[in-house]
């Protein structure tokens, strides 16, 4: 529950640099695609007086489901002021830092600009940013691919930090199964489970995408259009769902045995809603996953499954983390993780990236490029 209440979570937004402008994706109101607009001459944003932000010209900007939630939904007005430029992954080359800190004019780095309560984000051309949530970026791969990492690689550490924990760093053959291998956050929780923990990974996809999923280490893939999880799921250690709201009743029946049940094991339930979600009522606060009564009972579940059951039971909301994302840096440096990127599209080209990523089958990511004159 403190994690939720992380600060890096609520951002000190910057301001308006009333001088500069730049190209944005800016939503005036809540709704659908249409209200991604695309303002070449939008002000662009320069931090508060006391310096401490770092200003980055934004070279390409990933493209993730909350952006599409946090479009749509009536109360992200709260959570959300507008008029709000959208998105929160971002790579870029830093124009500006606090004289005294890691970052320097040039380099290349990446991250994830917090969810709420900025009226700035990362489809458009500068972002301003605290050094304590920034990293530099992978060396080995475009800046274009740094762009496809940060939310998902900070959601996939933080789901498996706990797992990693119980078992002393040492999660080596232990069986995990990643529910929707071929999405975004998939292809970096396959290869982080079966790379760098060396893990053995099952997961679920269409089978048009096993050989990508066998080649970024997977085991076994199952395809979800014709098995059914709770018959050909048995006896595993650890569980990471990226779609809680189909499976967790049936990962927790222990008539299914899906987790073994003579030792501990993990349920990992990433706070998720489907794209095709219509609830509205006074709790669904910006995306369904964020209502207040399921967020307070996934915390509860959390915290009695870790006191009386052996499955013990992780509920995880992403924050920016910049531990995280330079342990991903460096797994991406030593060629552990690489990037999975169905399509790389303009700035102006934000509405077909909703439409594509509201479909629910994008393989990897889909990000849009903001600058490709800047070395990518
Ligand atoms: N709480 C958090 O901190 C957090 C962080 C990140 C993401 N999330 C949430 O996690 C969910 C997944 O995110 P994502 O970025 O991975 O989404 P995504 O990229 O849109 O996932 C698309 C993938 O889902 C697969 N898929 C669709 N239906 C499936 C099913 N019934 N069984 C198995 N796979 C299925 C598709 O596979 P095929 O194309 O092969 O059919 C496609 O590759 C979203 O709801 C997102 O909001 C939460």
């Amino acid at each position: 529950m403190l994690r939720f209440l992380s600060p890096s979570r609520f951002p000190r937004p910057p301001i308006i640099d009333e001088c500069n402008t730049m190209s944005a994706i800016v939503i005036k109101s809540h709704g659908a695609v249409d209200v991604l607009e695309y303002d070449e001459k939008w002000p662009c944003p320069k931090p508060r007086n006391d310096n401490s932000q770092v200003i980055i010209d934004i070279i390409a900007a990933g493209v993730n489901p909350v952006d599409v939630k946090m479009r749509k939904n009536i109360i992200s007005n709260i959570v959300y002021p507008k008029p709000k430029i959208i998105g929160s992954d971002f790579s870029g080359i830093v124009i500006n830092a606090p004289k005294t800190g890691e970052f320097k004019v040039g380099d290349k780095v990446y991250g994830m600009l917090p969810l709420l309560g900025s009226p700035f984000g990362s489809y458009c051309g500068r972002c301003c940013i605290d050094p304590e949530i920034l990293a530099k970026a992978p060396t080995t791969i475009t800046m274009i691919e740094a762009a496809s990492l940060p939310l998902v690689s900070c959601t996939v550490i933080q789901a498996l930090k706990p797992v990693i924990e119980q078992y002393n760093g040492n999660c080596k053959g232990k069986k995990v199964f990643i529910s929707c291998g071929s999405g975004g956050v998939g292809v970096i929780a396959i290869q982080y489970c079966a790379k760098v923990l060396q893990m053995n990974v099952t997961t679920t996809a269409s089978t048009r995408n096993f050989d990508l999923l066998y080649s970024l280490g997977a085991s076994t893939c199952i395809d979800y259009h014709t098995n059914k999880i709770e018959e050909v799921i048995k006896d595993f250690d650890v569980f990471f769902d990226t779609m809680g709201y189909n499976n967790e009743k049936l990962v927790l029946n222990k008539n299914y045995s899906i987790l073994r049940n003579d030792i501990v094991t993990h349920y990992i339930r990433i706070a998720s809603s489907p794209y095709n979600s219509n609830e509205k009522d006074f709790l669904h606060l910006a995306i369904p996953e964020a209502r207040v009564d399921r967020v307070a009972t996934g915390f509860m579940k959390q915290f009695y499954h870790n006191i009386f059951s052996k499955i013990k039971y992780h509920f995880v909301f992403v924050v920016p983390n910049k531990l995280h994302l330079e342990e991903m840096t460096n797994h991406v440096n030593n060629g552990l993780v690489k990037c999975v990127i169905q399509e790389k599209m303009k700035l102006v080209d934000a509405r077909r990236a909703h439409t594509i990523l509201e479909d629910g089958h994008v393989t990897g990511k889909l990000v849009l490029v903001v600058n490709d004159h800047i070395d990518s």
